[in-house]
């Protein structure tokens, strides 16, 4: 049994593999925190919660004269604002007479053996035994407000996911001035906090820095999760690394606004709190109205970050993602945009999908500029009709010409946006978000649309839905190209605008569950800006996510790492574009360019038709090593073998399948040096005893000598030349 309650002591364990998660009702009602780390066998924890009478540290009024017992100082599960608890609070509750607080205290549990689902939101699901679910319902001292605690244990994955509903049971009505997913306590003050930061087409670079006394916030207040700091954190020991040390992460699965707030506290104690950011929220509960906070998912793990990695690539292949797609292979895409942009016709396009199918590539995607006047950035978004200057076929009559060469036709939407200079705009410029009053902030020069509205949502549905059956489209590209700004929904009253925020992601959620169920062969493409909405909530809708619009050889080796920690490899969109970049100027060979778009959902973008001959050649070599090493990409067992940040000479990371029999090690030799040093990479993953060879070679090597000894890397290449080995097992 993943949940063990001891009725007697009123403790709750929950268990994983390798993990344990302990709370407990405490005398005066309080659901206390108690542990959670490496696992240890059915024990009662609650000696560790201990309390001393300390100055300026209350007790709650039914505590009396027990002054050892102070919210102030408890771990606890879910901890409220206004009950002299000081430190960050996952709930603000405001009453009706504009009171502000809650003192939450046990009322009942549920433990059953499945795993909860969260109404209109992405969460973890699961198959019959695969995970347990613990709810307990806490209810506020004073008024009818009810908390519901959810639990969702995986117990073979090492995975727990919390959640909560918030009711309002009672008459009147109240108000949530920010209501939090869950908190996790650490009763140490001595770790390290990761975050992943970025900006436009520099996305998730990985930062490391001591959680420290007062708090620290990583969070996006943009509307969206954001290019510039990820709902992802870890927490961890001061000398954790990739293969040693306990470290719990924290993945949001939301796709707007959030924090996760780390605070060590006087006691040296951790705290960290992860939900919706209060900043821009105000979410009303009339009688019997509830609100339900987004999913996290916790994992443990003391064997470094490798293996928190590995748990949430299992996981989220496993339990969040529900695309066919995780399962079949996806095709080898060309995109246009990298090399035409908007300037297009269809012979030009036909051409270029000629190109790529003569070199091996399986889907043309046609991107951005194919609907309305959508001749450049400011025109034609949410005009979702084709472009009959551009493509004189019609829609029908161009994906026509793409599938009888035999490839699979994808297309490029940004559905929430809109441009003042479209029809949609002159029939309905009140779908625009804008605040009655004020001119709103344009971005790239575009508004945009009310998501928390049904008949925006409808018509973008119908009109969308319409392209998609005329074109037979087999691939989607779901673009959003701004941040939320001017956020006033005309559909919502004054005391109910605090809720557009969280509305709008629920819109967009909404809208994306239509089209993935209506149309669940499509292999569909997260996108924002590249990397601005790269998160688990999209993953559930969604199998891949273009990573960026850097599409740099060797910047995307750091973008890469840093999305690594947290999201699998097959859900990042990867693409080789020309050299010299666009975004950088940089050189570097095809070479190097296959081997790291290799490390993702795998794609083409740029003019294939003006390559050499020796190019072409190589294009058509590395799609049939691409189909070869697919399975390991995709499902194999990704490490990292150096940290990007720190290693200046070379970057690897490695790949391993399931049974340890293969193995793909990837490198790019950073810098040519004079009189070079010999560098070896050490690899992980394989059997110590078992013999493998390098590249098809002759001579075998034993697996402990490739982990503990490594390969040996080339000398005399040039700066970013990549080289990669396949190592197969042979007789032992
Ligand atoms: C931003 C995307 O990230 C690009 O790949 C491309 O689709 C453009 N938008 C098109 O406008």
């Amino acid at each position: 049994m993943a949940v063990v309650f001891d009725g007697q002591k009123k403790i709750f364990t929950l268990h994983t593999k390798n993990t344990t998660w302990q709370t407990k009702v405490s005398e005066y009602g309080h659901l206390l925190h108690l542990y959670y780390g490496r696992r240890i066998k059915d024990t009662d924890l609650s000696y560790m919660a201990r309390g001393i009478n300390r100055g300026f540290s209350g007790c709650p009024y039914a505590a009396g004269e027990h002054r050892e017992y102070s919210l102030d100082t408890c771990l606890q599960e879910y901890p409220a604002a206004g009950t002299g608890d000081y430190r960050v609070s996952c709930l603000h509750l405001e009453h009706e007479n504009g009171s502000q607080g809650a003192e939450l205290l046990y009322q009942c549990h549920r433990i059953y053996d499945k795993k909860y689902s969260l109404p209109g939101l992405p969460a973890l699901w699961a198959g019959k035994g695969e995970a347990q679910t613990l709810e307990i319902n806490l209810k506020d001292i004073a008024s009818q407000v009810w908390v519901t605690l959810y639990y969702g244990v995986f117990e073979e994955m090492d995975v727990i996911t919390r959640a909560c509903v918030v009711e309002n049971r009672g008459q009147v009505p109240v108000f949530l001035n920010k209501a939090l997913s869950a908190c996790l306590e650490l009763p140490r003050g001595d770790l390290d906090m990761i975050s992943f930061h970025g900006r436009h087409t520099m996305e998730r670079m990985m930062e490391r820095g001591s959680a420290r006394h007062g708090r620290v916030s990583v969070d996006s207040v943009r509307g969206t999760s954001s290019h510039h700091r990820n709902p992802f954190v870890i927490l961890c020991d001061r000398q954790a690394g990739e293969e040693h040390g306990q470290c719990w992460g924290a993945s949001f699965v939301y796709s707007g606004n959030f924090t996760a707030q780390a605070e060590v506290d006087p006691l040296d104690q951790t705290r960290l709190c992860v939900g919706i950011h209060p900043e821009g929220f105000r979410y009303k509960l009339e009688a019997g109205e509830s609100f339900a906070a987004p999913e996290v998912v916790f994992t443990f793990t003391h064997q470094g970050f490798g293996k928190l990695s590995d748990n949430y690539h299992r996981i989220f292949h496993k339990h969040l993602i529900r695309s066919p797609y995780k399962n079949i292979r996806r095709p080898v895409l060309l995109n246009h945009w990298e090399a035409m942009e908007f300037n297009f016709n269809e012979e030009e396009l036909v051409s270029l999908a000629e190109s790529g199918k003569a070199l091996g590539m399986e889907l043309f995607v046609m991107d951005d500029g194919w609907f309305g006047q959508r001749d450049r950035d400011t025109r034609g978004l949410g005009d979702w009709r084709v472009n009959r200057d551009k493509l004189s076929s019609g829609l029908g009559g161009f994906a026509a010409r793409i599938h009888d060469m035999g490839l699979k036709f994808g297309i490029w939407i940004e559905p929430e946006m809109i441009n003042e200079d479209s029809d949609l705009y002159k029939s309905h410029p009140d779908w625009a978000l804008r605040i009655p009053g004020r001119q709103p902030n344009v971005e790239r020069g575009q508004l945009v649309l009310d998501m928390c509205r049904r008949e925006v949502r409808d018509y973008l549905f119908d009109s969308l839905s319409e392209i998609l059956k005329e074109g037979q489209v087999d691939y989607v590209k779901w673009d959003m190209n701004r941040n939320l700004s001017d956020v006033w929904s005309k559909s919502l009253p004054p005391d109910r605008q605090g809720e557009a925020l969280h509305r709008y992601v629920l819109g967009v959620y909404e809208l994306m569950e239509r089209f993935v169920s209506a149309y669940p062969d499509i292999l569909w493409e997260g996108c924002s800006g590249g990397g601005g909405r790269f998160d688990a909530g999209i993953l559930y809708y969604m199998p891949q996510i273009w990573c960026s619009d850097n599409t740099d050889a060797v910047e995307r080796l750091r973008i890469q790492y840093g999305t690594s920690f947290c999201y699998p490899p097959s859900s990042m969109g990867s693409h080789v574009s020309v050299s010299p970049n666009h975004q950088t100027g940089r050189r570097t060979s095809l070479k190097t360019r296959g081997i790291v778009a290799m490390a993702g959902a795998f794609g083409y973008e740029l003019d294939v038709r003006v390559m050499t001959e020796e190019e072409r050649e190589e294009v058509r070599q590395q799609i049939q090593d691409y189909k070869k090493y697919y399975d390991l990409i995709h499902h194999g067992t990704y490490y990292r073998l150096t940290d990007v940040e720190e290693n200046r000479d070379f970057a690897a990371w490695q790949f391993v399948s399931p049974d340890r029999k293969e193995s793909l090690v990837s490198v790019v030799l950073l810098h040519a040096r004079s009189n070079p040093l010999f560098w070896r990479v050490r690899a992980r993953g394989l059997e110590e005893e078992q013999r493998y060879s390098i590249d098809g070679s002759e001579e075998t090597y034993e697996g402990s000598a490739l982990m503990y000894g490594g390969i040996n890397l080339p000398v005399g290449c040039e700066d970013n030349s990549g080289v990669w080995f396949y190592l197969k097992a042979g007789p032992r």
